[in-house]
């Protein structure tokens, strides 16, 4: 089926805003959930629609759209040959039952930020240094492959792309046949970023509680994962008895108290930590379990915290397997480093909100974001617009219009800032 546009953006700043809010709100009814959500896990049929929803909009806007190997979509404006290209954007994918916002506005703002940027340049007729594109980068939940930011990491030369081409779900499905399954297994040459920006909602509290308009980045926060599998005994709920079980879901749930109360360890909200997601086998009413894989994540803005915890509950999860004479490995993965955001970018997303009268405070991401990931690569700014209740990851994900419109023009801002170069 044909992807439906709303109307297109006229001169006027108003109708533009309106405009924004149309395609926004359209993008919000794929995948939408029962209450108010949306479900569009990466490389889905409801991924796939979205992904065309973009290509289309930018195609008709005069954007010239690359697909690469992992499935990054660039929507291009080339204003000057052979220069490179300043990256604005986010991912359309979510989390199971996620939010509308998380992702899908950051990149329709940087949709609406490249059109505002090129009618500027041609209305004042100045010269820009780079190129602007916008990027909707592959995989950044990660819920359906693990790890997140997962396009943007192969991008910035974190993650081996071979590899993550052979990362399974569930089902056992790979990437790379994800990719094929719904058309976006690309052969574009990416282009090539000199920086990055990126907007999105707070997903905290910060910016609500001190009625503030926009927040940016300085740093993010360390964190890390851990896979751990815990390996018990399948036997027969009823005829075993109690003395001879190896009852891996028991062993789990201790291991999943541990997980959270390991930040007792520390000063309050100092670690954050939680099992999202686990699995049980062979998952059956009448049948011990015989094994339950689960993934912890652990965040804190001091590396160190995360370390201590680790090493806590490494020594906990021992002692647990013991006691219930079953085995449980641990591996680390998916570790990021705190990194610090240019201060120049920080300093740039401050001059854009002062020039549109708005006010906007300097605050950590304990989120991960694309853009910790380009951080690596290029110099980033991020930016965040309000969360009502703070609440993300979920169907009740909320950020107000005229916040959304606010972020849509500071991006527009930094981007026209970076492209002049
Ligand atoms: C993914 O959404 C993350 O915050 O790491
Ligand atoms: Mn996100
Ligand atoms: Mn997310
Ligand atoms: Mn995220």
């Amino acid at each position: 089926a044909a992807p439906n546009h709303a109307a297109p953006s006229s001169d006027t700043a108003q109708s533009s805003d309106a405009a924004f809010l149309a395609d926004f709100h359209f993008v919000a009814t794929i995948g939408a959930t029962d209450n108010n959500g949306v479900d569009r896990q990466a490389l889905t049929p409801e991924d796939k629609q979205t992904r065309d929803w973009m290509r289309g909009w930018a195609t008709d806007k005069g954007f010239d759209v690359r697909v690469d190997a992992i499935g990054n979509m660039f929507a291009c404006l080339e204003f000057v040959p052979d220069a490179p290209y300043v990256l604005i954007g986010s991912h359309l994918d979510s989390q199971p039952l996620g939010g509308r916002f998380d992702g899908a506005y950051g990149v329709i703002a940087a949709l609406f930020a490249a059109l505002r940027v090129k009618e500027e340049l041609a209305e004042s007729g100045l010269q820009p240094t780079y190129n602007l594109a916008v990027v909707n980068w592959f995989n950044e939940e990660g819920g359906r492959f693990a790890p997140s930011i997962m396009g943007s990491s192969v991008y910035a030369g974190l993650f081996d792309l071979d590899e993550m081409l052979a990362v399974t779900d569930l089902e056992g499905t790979t990437v790379a046949e994800a990719l094929g399954a719904i058309g976006y297994a690309g052969t574009d040459t990416p282009p090539e970023a000199i920086s990055y920006a990126e907007i999105h909602i707070e997903q905290g509290r910060i910016l609500e509680r001190e009625t503030t308009d926009i927040g940016v980045v300085e740093s993010s926060w360390y964190t890390q994962k851990l896979d751990i599998d815990v390996l018990g005994e399948q036997s027969h709920t009823g005829a075993t008895a109690m003395a001879d079980r190896h009852d891996a879901l028991v062993a789990a749930a201790k291991v999943v108290l541990a997980v959270a109360e390991v930040v007792d360890e520390f000063e309050e909200e100092a670690l954050v930590s939680s099992v999202g997601q686990h699995v049980v086998e062979p998952n059956s009413p009448i049948v011990v379990p015989r094994r339950v894989h689960m993934v912890a994540d652990l965040r804190s803005s001091d590396p160190a915290i995360v370390q201590a915890a680790r090493g806590s509950l490494r020594a906990q999860i021992a002692e647990i397997a013991r006691a219930h004479d079953i085995t449980i490995n641990v591996e680390d993965f998916d570790i990021r480093d705190k990194r610090h955001f240019p201060t120049e970018g920080v300093e740039l997303a401050e001059k854009a909100v002062a020039n549109e009268g708005l006010s906007i405070r300097r605050l950590e991401t304990m989120a991960g974001h694309d853009s910790v990931a380009m951080n690596h690569r290029v110099p980033a700014v991020m930016m965040f617009v309000p969360s009502v209740d703070g609440v993300s990851h979920c169907e009740r994900e909320f950020t107000t219009d005229e916040d959304m419109v606010r972020g849509v023009r500071v991006l527009t801002s930094v981007a026209g800032e970076l492209v002049r170069g």
